[in-house]
């Protein structure tokens, strides 16, 4: 038998020190979550970007296990067969007994190993697995809930995959199954009542009746029939595993209260921070993604361009459509409100705010489409120039100064009327790019029915509601969702219910300010480990201790605020914001994941594994400074935006402030006690 091992956490101080420790090597990893290869919302997120830490970690020991879908698979993955011979019999196997699982590489970064199964393939054993599992558990699941059914199909094909792996080893295995949400939670529960050698570890990326009951006006009643079994399997996965996680201290309450289990540990949610070797290339990027903005709006406002694009602030909220949930009401409401305020101070700046929210359409519509085709005035010029040139050049072959006259003909004058009139339109343009098929009863179109934000040319506020995920291969606005963040100001992320909240984080990586709240996962670890956030540019909205109308005023007045700044103001605000990128790194935040394991192995196999699990030291871990120019309180009560001169500044000479503050840029690396709130609990 192995000696045991220990770990301590309260020793660690980067990441290398873990190997040293703990050896893994003897270990196998398989992660399961519905959202592998397959992207829906932020768990696709936290998978796909941690792949390359834990894929450092674990090496060829670690696999995803994920559903099959042609579609992505033709896209994201590299169907090969097998390298490891246990697995390799494992899959044989299923696939001999009347299941579909495939292999492959998942070409993301760190080129993860993937199980995919088909789940569908197996629909035939969904009545037998829901009879075990009434047996089993007394849950019950509908015959009408299809995500459910997905559910049950996956666990019993996942714990299926499991225990043959761990039958088809010669010596006792050490697995560790880390399992994401409820979709992903009954292969757990399974594992635990088969006594499988298998250490578990269940991570809840929200709760199923947090969701619902913060969602608002929900029809509670006529959707209690597809809650409440939902609910038992991710209660049951809750209470089953060896170690329990949440990735943050808001949903960690949350889940205390509802599952009934404190977790042990929080793991945040890191991203893959990029670095560039030029430390301003993303205020370059910026500039570029931009710019092809500002083609777009240029289209999209064919015959109204009476604003100064120059002067455009450009604002967005991305996310699901979950209306209140993600704060698109309090976002509208406050538009709306700076609106009035921009008009009664005569501002010169207009903002654009951006609603990327997918809904069901029925493509582009024709207006969007007009600007889209219509609004090159700018290829008219250059094709009546080209002409001019041509005959320029033909006259002088010839030996002839030109008759200049004569330069522009007929058909050069009806090219330039029909550019004229083309641009010409009656309507106002138009608030959404899409045809909605659920317009009357769509929530954001109705909430800028009753604001009457119209995009009318006295509006300082305007509206685009692009209901689809960005896309570069979009013929309207051809940009990937990272680029498109570049390109804007800031990011509104006023989200009642967010147990983490990747946009705001993923704004804060590229150095885009963002507004985000004390309800949302990410805005209270911001909260937690930074002296002064808003000089940062990220700005927390309280929406946990006032009512609704003071948060919109709140958030009107941050929204105020920053379209006051000078454009060097923003430029200072974004170099700060990028600064806090090591915080968000999965480099630094992977530690919480990799405790979870060890711990978990130390429940699962005591002789062989050891954990020691600290009581955190007064400090509670890291903290950003505020930075050092910006003044000592009074300023902290009000928003501290970057304080400098008000005039508009266009040059490039921006780096003065922050050259110095890069003392700001505090080493993260440096010896640091992990902050862990709770002892592990026993199972
Ligand atoms: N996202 C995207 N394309 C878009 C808008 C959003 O890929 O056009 C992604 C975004 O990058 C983020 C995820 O959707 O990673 C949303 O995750 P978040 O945690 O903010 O919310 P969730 O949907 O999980 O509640
Ligand atoms: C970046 C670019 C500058 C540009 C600025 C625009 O910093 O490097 O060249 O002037 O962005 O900032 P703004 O906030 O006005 O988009
Ligand atoms: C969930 C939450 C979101 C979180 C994501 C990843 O979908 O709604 O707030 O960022 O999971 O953990």
């Amino acid at each position: 038998m192995p000696l045991a091992r220990s770990l301590s956490v309260t020793s660690l101080s980067g990441l290398e020190e873990w190997d040293e420790e703990f050896d893994l090597e003897d270990a196998v990893l398989f992660e399961i979550a519905w959202e592998v290869a397959n992207k829906v919302g932020g768990i696709y997120t936290v998978i796909q970007t941690k792949a390359r830490l834990t894929s450092e970690e674990w090496g060829e020991n670690y696999f995803l296990v994920g559903p099959y879908v042609e579609s992505n698979v033709r896209t994201q993955v590299e169907l090969i067969e097998p390298t490891n011979p246990v697995l390799k019999r494992t899959i044989d196997k299923m696939n001999a007994s009347g299941c579909k699982v495939y292999f492959g590489r998942w070409l993301i970064e760190g080129s993860p190993y993937v199980i995919l199964i088909d789940v569908a393939f197996t629909a035939w054993s969904l009545d037998t697995w829901k009879s075990e599992l009434w047996d089993l558990c007394d849950i019950g699941v509908p015959w009408f809930d299809r995500e459910a059914n997905d559910a049950v199909l996956f666990g019993f094909l996942t714990v299926w995959l499991l225990g043959e792996y761990a039958a088809q080893c010669d010596e006792p295995p050490h697995i560790v199954a880390h399992f994401h949400e409820w979709l992903a939670g009954l292969g757990l529960v399974l594992c635990r009542q088969r006594q499988l050698p298998v250490a578990t570890v269940f991570t809840t990326h929200a709760t199923l009746l947090g969701r619902y009951l913060c969602a608002g006006n929900v029809d509670f009643y006529n959707k209690l029939a597809d809650i409440y079994h939902r609910y038992c399997l991710e209660r049951a996965a809750a209470h089953c595993a060896h170690v329990f996680t949440t990735v943050s201290q808001i949903t960690a309450i949350e889940a205390e209260h509802l599952l009934k289990r404190k977790p042990d540990i929080v793991t945040p949610n890191g991203l893959n921070v990029k670095k560039f070797s030029a430390v301003h290339e993303f205020q370059n990027l910026h500039a570029q993604s931009k710019n092809r903005i500002q083609e777009f709006v240029r289209g999209h406002f064919y015959g109204h361009m009476d604003f100064n694009l120059d002067k455009c602030l450009f604002l967005f909220i991305a996310g699901r459509y979950e209306f209140s949930n993600k704060g698109a009401d309090i976002f509208l409401e406050a538009l709306a409100r700076l609106n009035y305020l921009l008009r009664v101070n005569h501002s010169d700046v207009t903002v654009i705010a951006f609603f990327i929210m997918p809904a069901r359409t029925n493509n582009f519509n024709v207006e969007t489409l007009k600007g889209f085709f219509l609004c090159s005035t700018e290829d008219t010029a250059q094709t009546v120039k080209e002409r001019f040139g041509k005959k320029l050049y033909e006259s002088l072959l010839v030996g002839q100064l030109p008759d200049v006259s004569k330069m522009l003909d007929k058909e050069d004058f009806t090219i330039m009327k029909r550019a004229i009139f083309a641009t010409q339109r009656q309507c106002q343009p138009p608030v959404c790019t899409h045809n909605m098929l659920e317009d009357s009863s769509d929530p954001i179109l109705n909430c800028v029915r009753r604001i009457g934000l119209f995009n009318s040319s006295s509006d300082r506020v305007k509206i685009i509601f692009h209901p689809e995920f960005l896309s570069s291969t979009s013929p309207l606005l051809p940009m990937d969702y990272e680029e498109f963040v570049r390109g804007c100001h800031l990011g509104v992320f006023p989200s009642y219910y967010e147990p983490w909240g990747y946009t705001p984080a993923e704004c804060t990586v590229m150095g885009i300010p963002s507004i985000s709240t004390n309800l949302s996962g990410f805005g209270c670890f911001m909260e937690e480990h930074i002296a002064d956030p808003s000089a940062y540019g990220i700005y927390i909205l309280d929406r946990r201790f006032r009512g609704v109308d003071e948060s919109c005023n709140q958030l009107t007045s941050f929204l105020f605020q920053f379209c006051k700044q000078s454009r060097r103001q923003r430029i200072i605000q974004r170099n700060r914001t990028e600064r806090l990128s090591d915080l968000l790194d999965w480099r630094y935040l992977g530690r919480y994941y990799i405790s979870a394991r060890h711990m978990a192995l130390a429940k699962a196999f005591p002789d062989t594994f050891m954990y020691e699990l600290q009581e955190p030291t007064s400090a509670s871990g890291f903290r950003y400074p505020r930075p050092a120019s910006v003044p000592p309180s009074p300023a902290l009560s009000r928003h501290s935006s970057p304080h400098h001169s008000e005039a508009e500044d266009n040059d490039d000479e921006r780096y003065d402030e922050d050259l110095e503050a890069e003392k700001d840029r505090v080493n993260i690396r440096q010896p640091y006690t992990l902050p862990f709130k709770n002892k592990s609990s026993a199972v």
